[in-house]
């Protein structure tokens, strides 16, 4: 069995639920790109939600990290990885959640005693010293010498705000020298592998803390990682997850991957995440803005790297890559089952977009790096503009080359060049698209009244998980544990339309965020809020804190129809619908 079977297996058997994976993108939070940590998609049950499977979870969760996408082609660095996470609800804490993961690490994977070391929160001003877990190590075996503690590094939240607490991380001594008696977490050979956190405490946008309705265990493997180190590999790309990649590479280019490992890493890693982001329910595609920028500038390098390493870029290796990523997933993902076609696609259109350009791009990089020390804006723009390379793409070729790049002159340039498109596209709109928002402003209305709706026919346990609203259709997630039935469906749309043609006033006032709260207002994420919010209602039915806008009185909306009922992830269901003219 490999790492995420046996993690998951040990776990279920502690009592744990298995839970699907969420999507690569943020279902409910547009302040994020893609999910960065396991617990992400479970910040609601966190804060105090119940959740549909229980109160001690565990799963794999797919997370992509771009900060650092410059930095893959070294040993260590992935885009895209797995995260291995056990969670406890307001169920087990401290004790429970360090005793399994000691048994995890010593007994499941046979990890010796002497190898392990532990930091735990030191204490600030706010919260005390995490004696118990302090303590709990020291039962179990762990040398006091093995077990630092810190403040800094033992607190964990994501981001500014959110649920958090302190937390305590274990270490694994990668490496075959002796191992020093004094643990140093400094020391590069301690790599952490695993994170516990105690989350108790939720910290808003202003530094406050303030305690959550349960103290929440939330954990955190590497498996890209603790697999490298598990099988003894120094290179993260020579365990066995990257075996069968590499070698495909190696095959199609030719060429071995001792001499070639930054292009090859590049390829492996970058391909990897570009299957994972296109066979995502998200549905993104490559594009120039957000998901989809990140989604081009990953293919692009990849293709970049495989003609540095000669391979003919207008075959299809990044099929016959892609293809060994697909078969050795699948089995954990069922969306690259259902979505490989799409993955090709998104693959092959990319390939054949970037290289029409990638051959006359370089030429003309060639040309102007002559004489030159420093790529100018206007080149790295014109770059860009008529070749599609990507500015990081040319900052790349550039640092080759041992040139600069004025990528500030050139971020002048692209904000230019956006400002001239979004005049020119309101230009285009004026007249006879201006009802463009309009509609938009209707199907935001509506999405309160679908809310209101299915609380009443489904019950009060249903809540916003998410929104997405086109001129063509709304889209709306909410917790829900079953299909709804025919029956639920039809009258959750009578529900609505009754509450259309009652012509219901849409007023909107100005309140504190609690008091919102306790007169019943429907939020998504109470967290995400400032101190006064805003609060929208619809006659009775509805009252949910928002930011608008919407219409002044539902007899605007016409008629409600709802298109599609299915599931979206864990304990969510997702509802298509339209509103049509009446006539
Ligand atoms: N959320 C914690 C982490 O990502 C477990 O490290």
């Amino acid at each position: 069995m490999n790492l995420k079977d046996l993690y998951i297996d040990f776990f279920v058997r502690k009592g744990h639920k298995q839970i699907p994976s969420a999507p690569v993108v943020p279902e409910n939070d547009p302040s994020v790109l893609f999910n960065t940590a396991g617990m992400m998609p479970l910040i609601p049950y966190l804060m105090g939600q119940k959740h549909p499977y229980g109160t001690r979870l565990c799963d794999y969760q797919k997370c992509i990290r771009t900060n650092d996408l410059e930095e893959v082609g070294d040993t260590t660095h992935h885009t895209f990885f797995e995260m291995l996470g056990n969670w406890s609800l307001g169920d087990y804490f401290k004790k429970e959640s360090i005793t399994w993961s000691f048994e995890f690490l010593t007994e499941t994977l046979h990890i010796p005693l002497k190898k392990l070391a532990v930091t735990v929160f030191a204490g600030n001003d706010k919260i005390p010293f995490d004696e118990e877990s302090y303590m709990k190590w020291c039962e179990l075996g762990i040398p006091e010498s093995r077990i630092v503690k810190t403040t800094e590094d033992n607190f964990w939240i994501a981001g500014e705000s959110g649920p958090c607490g302190p937390d305590t991380e274990i270490f694994y001594f990668r490496s075959d020298e002796e191992i020093p008696e004094v643990f140093d977490p400094e020391d590069n050979r301690w790599v952490e592998i695993w994170n516990n956190v105690f989350m108790e405490f939720f910290q808003d946008n202003e530094g406050g803390v303030s305690i959550l309705p349960h103290k929440n265990v939330d954990t955190g493997m590497g498996v890209e990682r603790t697999t490298a180190i598990l099988e003894g590999v120094n290179d993260n790309y020579q365990s066995s997850i990257w075996k069968n990649v590499i070698k495909k590479v190696e095959e199609i280019s030719n060429l071995s991957y001792f001499g070639n490992e930054k292009s090859m890493r590049i390829i492996a890693d970058h391909l990897r995440t570009a299957v994972f982001i296109s066979a995502d329910a998200s549905g993104i595609k490559p594009s120039n803005t957000d998901q989809g920028y990140i989604l081009r500038r990953l293919i692009r390098r990849a293709i970049r790297h495989a003609k540095r390493l000669n391979i003919d870029i207008n075959s299809n290796w990044e099929e016959e890559i892609a293809k060994i990523i697909l078969r050795q997933y699948k089995k954990y993902y069922k969306e690259l089952e259902e979505n490989e076609s799409v993955v090709l696609e998104v693959l092959k259109n990319e390939k054949e977009k970037f290289n029409r350009t990638l051959e006359k791009g370089l030429r003309e990089f060639e040309k102007v790096i002559k004489n030159n020390l420093c790529l100018d804006a206007l080149t790295a723009f014109h770059l860009y503009d008529t070749y599609g390379f990507p500015i990081e793409l040319t900052q790349e070729l550039a640092v080759e080359r041992g040139l600069k790049v004025d990528v500030a002159g050139f971020q002048e340039k692209f904000r230019e060049h956006q400002e001239l498109s979004r005049t020119a596209s309101a230009g285009k709109f004026k007249g006879g698209l201006a009802s463009n928002s309009e509609i938009e402003i209707k199907y935001h209305t509506a999405t309160h009244l679908l809310n209101a709706a299915l609380k009443i026919v489904v019950g009060p346990d249903v809540h916003q998980k998410g929104s997405n609203i086109t001129e063509e259709r709304m889209r709306f997630d909410f917790s829900c544990d079953h299909k709804l039935t025919e029956k639920e469906k039809q009258e959750t749309e009578d529900l609505v339309n009754r509450w259309i043609l009652e012509n219901l006033e849409v007023t909107i006032c100005e309140m504190p965020k609690n008091k919102a709260i306790s007169s019943g207002a429907e939020c998504m994420f109470i967290e995400k809020y400032p101190d006064v919010v805003t609060v929208y209602s619809i006659g009775e039915v509805s009252k949910e804190l928002c930011g608008g806008p919407h219409v002044k009185n539902t007899g605007e909306l016409g008629n409600f129809k709802i298109k599609k009922e299915e599931a979206s992830s864990a304990g969510v269901r997702r509802i298509k619908a339209v509103l049509e003219e009446n006539n």
